[in-house]
């Protein structure tokens, strides 16, 4: 696709990036902590197809967490709401993104939200299909139509150093196993869990499935309704309450839009009406959000009035 890049918004990217030094890169999934710290890119899609940039928007990383939104929705499609809030419930935690505390809380055990690790293994447990190979396949085609780019594929790699490493992953999916919460081979989920939070695309990618999310489903350079408007409504609502974890009140305060983080440094933005953004900078703060991607939020927000509150 073709984006202008645009100066201002590059000045501001250059601002950003200064950030970038008070973060660290995820390292947990050690293919995650190859990435280069200071990278900080930025992509905005509007609906008649105009697209502004900054920084190397060519740029591919995975996912990982921002594809929880996109599983939901997905499920959401294939099972209806009534069926998938039974075994995940919609209230946000102010816990990190893979903690294990409250689960033992709730009798019977059922993760607080689809935006948590636990949650978001509910909802892939939840995808329909004949086999772990069949099940990607349906998720990644949907991917594919959300960003119009038959190209997006995964990183084997990513998938396999996550596969390799996901013993907290493992234990939330026994637990939930334990509670009957989910069943079948716990290594067959984390494979298709780990292959999803593998999927790889750029900022223009992801600013274009933000642009589906804030047009209510609706992609308006194919004039196709990919998602129903509920479950749009339904997965922008996470993304405001749980989208940036243990951060969402403050993001919500500081920034107002629904937006979705993951730990390769992406952040997936639906600004309700107007555009998406997709941002790549895989410095990290403490919460596991791109620390110089929210400032550039931050800025972006002030500047152009973005809050929808
Ligand atoms: O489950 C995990 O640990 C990763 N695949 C995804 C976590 C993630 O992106 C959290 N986001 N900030």
């Amino acid at each position: 696709m073709f984006c202008q890049t645009n100066k201002e918004l590059e000045a501001l990217v250059e601002e950003a990036r200064s950030y970038t030094q008070y973060g660290k890169v995820a390292d947990y999934i050690p293919a995650l902590g190859k990435a280069n710290p200071t990278d900080l890119s930025i992509s905005i899609n509007y609906p008649d197809g105009r697209c502004v940039s900054a920084g190397d928007v060519q740029k591919k990383f995975t996912l990982q967490s921002i594809s929880k939104v996109i599983s939901l929705a997905f499920v959401l499609m294939d099972r209806g709401s009534s069926e998938v809030f039974e075994h995940v419930g919609m209230e946000p935690t102010g816990d990190p993104f893979n903690s294990i505390a409250k689960l033992e809380k709730m009798i019977p055990a059922k993760p607080l939200n689809p935006m948590i690790n636990a949650g978001a293994l509910v909802v892939t447990h939840m995808i329909k299909g004949n086999s772990v190979e069949d099940r990607f396949k349906r998720l990644l085609s949907f991917i594919q139509e959300l960003a119009n780019d038959a190209t997006i594929s995964y990183s084997e790699g990513i998938a396999q150093s996550e596969f390799e490493t996901a013993d907290l992953n493992r234990a939330l999916c026994y637990f939930l196993k334990q509670h009957n919460r989910l069943d079948g081979s716990v290594d067959d989920l984390i494979k298709l869990y780990t292959k999803q939070c593998a999927v790889e695309m750029n900022c223009l990618d992801l600013a274009h499935i933000g642009l589906v999310f804030a047009m209510n489903g609706f992609d308006p350079q194919t004039n196709k309704q990919i998602i129903p408007q509920n479950v749009a409504r339904i997965c922008k609502n996470f993304m405001v309450t749980c989208g940036m974890y243990n951060a969402s009140g403050e993001f919500a305060m500081k920034i107002g839009i629904p937006a979705k983080s993951g730990v390769a440094g992406g952040i997936m933005g639906a600004t309700p009406g107007r555009f998406g953004i997709g941002i790549f900078g895989p410095s990290l703060d403490e919460k596991g959000n791109s620390i110089a991607g929210i400032q550039l939020l931050e800025m972006l927000s002030k500047k152009y009035s973005l809050s929808m509150f």
